[in-house]
């Protein structure tokens, strides 16, 4: 990350997506009116535009961008100009149709969508050069510019001949030669050995199950090759002379194809797209998650959410309606944990087109409707707590002392086929660990495997199965050090190739957490096992583990079957810190429960002391003068929030009691950490 280039810190972005050119340009003088209306102060332009900004090869149509610019600057609306090379133009397609991409199936996509391009394609990367520096040097210093939003959301995969190509170049890199390779991906199994670099490649569909090894190796070079078209448009804006900010919006929460801590570096600023999983209760932990996973990323600097719903979003694969309030607790959460706004997928929802059934803030109905009003009710609460958003000079936004280590590469190995059971899932158990911290209220940052681990007091290691050498000395000096390391099953099986470490499972993490494995017994869905734990009675599923210890003790056992008596929950004493260990997977309340001892033992607490009650979110932002308390009440009860402090929102101090109202919200600037309380219902001391 780099820090010069910054979104502006005198207020919150709030706005969206915007596509004038889906409109007759007296809807754009309606649009302004609206936007003002409801207190909208970015848009998103661009993002699908090529056609119409090149509607033949070299022909360039920017006076429609021209006006569009101009009048959001007239009106006090900052833009986020996108590269609109997400989606080539038809007439690309046909010019280069070998710069289609091609499915690991061996077909090769038509045009007719969006994302239809070969990334490693010549063509492709040299067209997306060219209208990127036309629109950095014709907007580069528009005075509406905010920054720059670089093509949609990275992720599209090929696995036709360019892509080859340039697997083979980016093998030879890594590898150095064929020999290197050949130990690596193991090829003396299946005769896959390699003589000639021109016969790998990328793993297309074949007869079984593909090289793991091999296919991790791809999902790497498929993220860094993305990184460089990437980069090349990075370039480009700044040969321009820009010097606003530059951004890629990252997608969650189901699109794993690039490896964040990397691309984070070639940013000023992380940005993320977070649409809900669920519209159930449990969609708050999702923000929340969405939310941690972004500033971590840009080591605890403010980000950017670039895209949620409206109040309705209808995704191939999911339907999320959200009532108004939700909606604005959403944004709140995000903002609490760092995001320097609250933009929308979309403004206005389309007439027609492939997202027609979308959403956006100007819904088809119109502007004169609830869900728009609520809209306005959000921008006027950003207004509101604007000097939230003047970043701390120094330290990150959201201050944690847990960490969960995050690696896309560890999502990777846990996709290979044919691992000991189907049902191990890295990001559910990532997910499943965090959700478990936002109901004990504790604050919580990821962090790379080899990252600088001194400053938290406790860090997770969720099913992480392959870890290279440095990330195993990271482990052991942390924990030497003092710290309080806690791993799941399934991690530090293999090497960073997949290469499964002998003598006794978990291979690497063998010493430090005090045990040795020596058998897996993955569970069956249906089947859970009984555990006799130090704090009470649990359950694990998924998967469970024949192991004794070797200096680690035993803080909790299997109940019953064949494991009965084996070691479920350990300790290992190491150097002035301890190792922890689980052999199954946890239910959320012995999780929970886990926890909340690990947190106790690493002397973690929530940020005011005290959780508050269930449903209740509360989260301490970092400004640049103080420190503000968001309290987003999730349920349909009030809650009363006493302490020494002023809430922005409602302009009241909080000393002698502030009722939020159920699925409400405050801001309260801080005064004092101390002496905060929440009780259920509306307490009125006045
Ligand atoms: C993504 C894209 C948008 C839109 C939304 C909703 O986040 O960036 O263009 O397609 O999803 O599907």
């Amino acid at each position: 990350m780099t820090s010069e280039r910054r979104l502006p810190t005198d207020r919150f972005l709030f706005g969206g997506d915007y596509n004038p050119e889906q409109w007759p340009e007296e809807v754009w003088h309606e649009d302004v009116a609206l936007m003002r209306r409801a207190g909208v102060n970015a848009v998103t332009v661009g993002v699908f535009s090529w056609s119409v900004l090149e509607p033949a090869e070299g022909r360039y149509e920017f006076g429609w961008l021209d006006r569009v610019m101009d009048l959001m600057h007239a009106n006090g609306i900052g833009v986020l100009l996108a590269t609109p090379t997400a989606s080539p133009p038809p007439w690309f397609t046909r010019a280069y149709p070998d710069a289609m991409p091609v499915g690991p199936d061996g077909v090769r996509l038509s045009h007719g969508s969006r994302d239809t391009y070969a990334i490693s394609s010549p063509d492709y990367r040299r067209a997306s050069r060219r209208i990127t520096a036309e629109l950095a040097r014709r907007y580069g210093a528009h005075p509406a510019l905010l920054g720059w939003h670089l093509h949609n959301e990275y992720g599209s995969y090929d696995w036709g001949p360019h892509a080859a190509a340039a697997f083979r170049r980016w093998l030879r890199q890594r590898y150095g030669s064929l020999e290197a390779l050949n130990r690596a991906w193991y090829t003396a199994f299946w005769s896959q050995n390699y003589s000639d670099w021109e016969d790998v490649l990328p793993p297309r569909r074949t007869q079984y199950l593909a090289n793991p090894t091999q296919s991790v190796d791809y999902r790497r070079f498929m993220s860094d090759e993305m990184l460089a078209a990437m980069r090349e448009q990075r370039e480009e804006v700044l040969a321009a002379g820009s010097t606003v900010p530059v951004t890629t919006n990252f997608m969650l929460p189901t699109w794993n194809h690039l490896e964040q801590w990397s691309w984070s570096q070639s940013l000023d600023l992380v940005s993320m797209d977070h649409y809900l999983d669920t519209d159930g209760p449990d969609g708050e932990t999702h923000a929340a998650y969405g939310s941690d996973l972004s500033r971590s990323w840009g080591h605890g600097a403010p980000w950017l959410l670039m895209e949620q719903s409206s109040i309705s979003s209808t995704l191939p694969d999911r339907r999320v309606h959200k009532a108004t309030h939700r909606v604005i607790r959403n944004s709140l959460s995000y903002v609490a944990r760092g995001s320097q706004g609250a933009l929308f997928f979309q403004w206005r929802a389309p007439a027609a087109g492939s997202e027609v059934w979308h959403g956006g803030i100007v819904p088809h109905v119109g502007a004169e409707s609830a869900s728009f009003e609520g809209f306005t009710t959000l921008g006027r609460t950003l207004e509101a707590i604007r000097e939230v958003a003047q970043p701390p000079a120094t330290g990150p936004v959201v201050e944690a002392d847990v960490a969960i280590v995050w690696h896309a590469e560890g999502w990777w190995a846990t996709e290979v086929e044919h691992l000991p059971s189907a049902a191990l899932n890295y990001s559910e158990t990532v997910r499943a660990t965090h959700r478990a911290l936002w109901h004990a209220g504790i604050p919580v940052d990821f962090v790379a495997p080899g990252a600088p681990l001194g400053r938290y007091r406790l860090v997770l290691v969720p099913s992480l199965y392959a870890v290279d050498d440095a990330t195993v000395a990271n482990f052991e000096a942390y924990v030497r050090g003092g710290g309080h390391l806690a791993v799941w099953p399934f991690t530090g099986y293999a090497d960073e190739n997949l290469h499964v470490a002998p003598g006794g499972y978990p291979g690497r993490l063998r010493d430090l957490l005090g045990l040795r494995v020596e058998e897996l017994h993955p569970l069956d869905a249906a089947d859970q096992v009984g555990l006799e734990l130090a704090d009470g009675r649990g359950t694990g599923g998924t998967w469970s583990e024949r192991s004794t210890s070797t200096g680690a003790e035993v803080l909790g056992t299997y109940l019953d079957g064949d494991l009965a008596g084996n070691p479920a929950r350990t300790r290992h004493a190491v150097g002035s810190g301890a190792a922890h260990y689980v052999s199954t997977f946890l239910d959320p309340d012995s999780l929970g429960r886990w926890l909340r001892d690990l947190a106790g033992q690493a002397q973690v607490t929530p940020p005011l002391g005290e959780a508050p009650p269930a449903g209740i979110e509360v989260v301490v932002r970092r400004g640049a003068d103080h420190d503000y308390l968001f309290v987003l009440n999730h349920t349909a009860e009030p809650v009363t929030v006493t302490g020494p402090g002023h809430d922005l929102v409602s302009d009241r101090a909080c000393a002698d009691g502030r009722p939020v109202e159920g699925y409400g919200w405050a801001v309260v600037r801080l005064a004092g950490r101390d002496g905060w309380r929440w009780e259920r219902g509306v307490v009125d001391r006045g």
